[in-house]
């Protein structure tokens, strides 16, 4: 009997692993990392493939939930988001002492600037950065504390049930059906002046951006609601337009830094 209840929590529990939150998932990563490639000026490119060893953006931008599972990174974990409630501004509200997005792609930044950094240390903070720019742009990564940035708020996925977390990270883009690649080359057609104004302002502002969305959401989603066909028509353009901007705003990072 006892054996038995043993196996029953080691498989609740590695389900629970298995399904437990993933960010943009990886869909979501990808396409921002495809995204930001096309944006990478000559010197940006030359560099990057350098250090990713010949590797695209895409192909490294899950590192940053790889990484996980493995213990010895447990001190990044809080740096896939930041939690404030609404209302309140980043800026005056007090700031998590383990580091948020905020303070985690400012810290990539920093290392890929100095000249003093080691190539291995380069290589790190190149892959959570390319990672922690998909989160940013993920509205429920901007989220609020009491419910875990929407990950303990329940709802139904047609017929299955989630939370609004993985909604946005995955269900709506696995629904979507499209590869990475796929969103990549299908994205908005945009004027010089609409990439512009994309690229303008800083990381702060983006997160932003993030936050009204995020607000936009906890408005117009009930706890317990049945999302589906009508939640996808309402909110997949907003999330292509996410990816895109984190992909562009990426590049336009990274072409700083290289050039
Ligand atoms: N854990 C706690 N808050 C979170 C958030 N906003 N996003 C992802 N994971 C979280
Ligand atoms: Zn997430
Ligand atoms: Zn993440």
């Amino acid at each position: 009997m006892k054996k038995t209840a043993l196996f029953i929590i080691t498989i609740i529990v590695a389900i629970a692993n298995l399904t437990a939150a993933e960010d943009w998932g990886k869909t979501g990563h990808r396409a921002v990392g495809e995204i930001a490639d096309s944006y990478l000026n000559k010197k940006a490119e030359k560099q990057i493939s350098k250090l990713l060893n010949g590797h695209s953006l895409a192909y490294v931008a899950n590192f940053g939930d790889d990484i996980k599972s493995d213990h010895q990174y447990d001190s990044f974990k809080p740096w896939h988001y930041v939690n404030f409630p609404f209302g309140e501004k980043y800026e005056t509200y007090p700031k998590s002492e383990k580091g948020d997005i905020i303070q985690g792609i400012e810290k990539c930044i920093a290392v890929l600037k100095n000249a003093n950094s080691t190539r291995e240390d380069k290589v790190f903070y190149l892959k959570m950065l390319v990672h922690f720019m998909g989160d940013l742009h993920q509205p429920l990564h901007i989220g609020l504390a009491d419910d875990k940035g929407g990950n303990d708020f329940q709802v139904r996925w047609f017929s299955d049930g989630t939370n609004l977390h993985s909604v946005w990270d995955s269900k709506m883009l696995d629904s979507y059906e499209m590869s990475y690649t796929e969103i990549a080359t299908n994205t908005d057609v945009l004027s010089k002046e609409q990439v512009e104004a994309i690229k303008k302002g800083t990381v702060i502002d983006w997160m932003y951006e993030s936050r009204a969305l995020c607000e936009d959401i906890y408005k117009h989603t009930e706890i317990g609601e049945k999302l589906g066909y009508n939640y996808m028509y309402e909110y997949i353009n907003p999330l292509r337009s996410q990816l895109q901007k984190g992909g562009i705003r990426l590049a336009k990072i990274l072409n700083g830094i290289f050039s």
